[in-house]
């Protein structure tokens, strides 16, 4: 029996396809070839992030963070590196792009500020002409157009006289203020994305409010999309609109901060939250640090990565921790094989009273 065809929907107006995330990572993974073997340094790594958002992303010593947001820049060396996935930046895909068009979005649209101040200043070059060169190259800007601009920026970092220490060399500045020149220096061209590793670690706490200060107004002012890596879940909780926890170069846990430092899901995010300094300083608890060390990611462990450290694969039951590598889902998640009514009572019956 044939069935009666159903007449044809008027065309209504077509629903607009969801816009894309600014930046979006799908599945990377970073490899780098060594004498010892292969390090699987980021594996099977995902998130987005819009403009005008923080993402906070934590991890102990050598979980991946500067690996990961070095793939973004493009700033591996292609020669020991594989690096496999998709990472789209407003919709240009970035893994495998050209160098020559890497360099035009480096220091332009996207801009970071390195770990370590020494490794991104010249000894050889004035901090003013350090801080002028991306404005000049981006924007077309004259030398003398330039070097008032490194004065302007000297001064919304904190300088002190910047019109004197435009033209001093890296080793005339402190070490803070070394670390606010190149903020400096990254900041110049107003970068979309700009990527801050540990920005603010060598600094004391007045200036460290003032730069997260400075890089709020960025973005309220550009829109800018900002990754914040950081130890110091007070920088976190007061910057960051996201949260990424990785371990041993996997992203184990992710939602709002508020969420993560409200209800963490994932025992190695209890771990570092029981190793870090309290947020409330009512709690009279003792730091607690995670038992072991990070795994070498030549070998990284079977199943769950994090199972030689947990106290919980018990209560998982069977080898099943050791055995079945635990994924993310996503939106908020951990990757954990905790059934989700386990998450809360460990949590909120074991971990919690310990934070506070
Ligand atoms: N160029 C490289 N060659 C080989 N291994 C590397 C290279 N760069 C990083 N690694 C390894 O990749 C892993 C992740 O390093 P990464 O620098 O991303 O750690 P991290 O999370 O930023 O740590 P930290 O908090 O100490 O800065 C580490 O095991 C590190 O030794
Ligand atoms: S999957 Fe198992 S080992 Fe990994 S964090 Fe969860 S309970 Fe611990
Ligand atoms: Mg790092």
């Amino acid at each position: 029996m044939s069935t009666p065809t159903q007449p044809a929907a008027a065309p209504g107006p077509a629903t607009p396809a969801p816009a894309a995330p600014f930046l979006s990572v799908r599945d990377l993974y970073v490899r780098f070839g060594t004498e010892d073997g292969v390090v699987q340094a980021v594996d099977n790594l995902s998130f987005d992030l819009e403009r005008g958002r923080t993402l906070g992303i934590v991890g102990e010593s050598g979980s991946g963070k500067s690996v990961t947001n070095l793939a973004i820049l493009g700033l591996h060396s292609p020669n020991y590196t594989k690096i496999a996935g998709e990472i789209l930046l407003d919709g240009d895909e970035l893994t495998g792009a050209r160098e020559k068009d890497l360099e035009k979005l480096r220091g332009n649209k996207m801009a970071m500020i390195f770990q370590d101040p020494l490794t991104s200043l010249s000894p050889y070059y004035t901090v003013g002409r350090q801080i002028a060169e991306p404005f000049v190259k981006h924007t077309g800007a004259s030398k003398r157009e330039g070097r008032q601009r490194a004065i302007e920026m000297l001064a919304k970092v904190g300088i002190p006289q910047p019109t004197l220490r435009v033209d001093d060399y890296p080793h005339q500045f402190s070490g803070g203020m070394r670390q606010r020149a190149m903020i400096a220096m990254a900041l110049v061209c107003n970068p979309s994305l700009l990527i801050a590793d540990e920005p603010t670690t060598a600094l004391d706490v007045t200036v460290q409010a003032q730069i997260l200060d400075l890089l709020k107004d960025l973005q309220q002012e550009f829109g800018s999309a900002i990754i914040l890596i950081t130890h110091d879940l007070g920088v976190v909780a007061n910057t960051a609109d996201e949260l990424l926890v990785m371990y041993a170069g996997r992203a184990v846990e992710r939602g709002t901060v508020k969420e993560i430092l409200t209800e963490p899901q994932h025992p190695y995010t209890w771990g570092l939250l029981g190793s870090m300094p309290r947020l409330s300083s009512s709690v009279d608890e003792p730091l607690t640090p995670i038992p072991g060390t990070p795994p070498s990611l030549l070998a990284p462990p079977s199943g769950c990565p994090f199972h030689p450290r947990c106290a919980f694969p018990a209560e998982v039951g069977g080898s099943r921790c050791q055995d079945e590598r635990p994924l993310l889902a996503p939106g908020r998640a951990a990757a954990c094989h905790l059934s989700p009514e386990q998450k809360h009572t460990l949590f909120t019956e074991k971990i919690k009273p310990r934070l506070g």
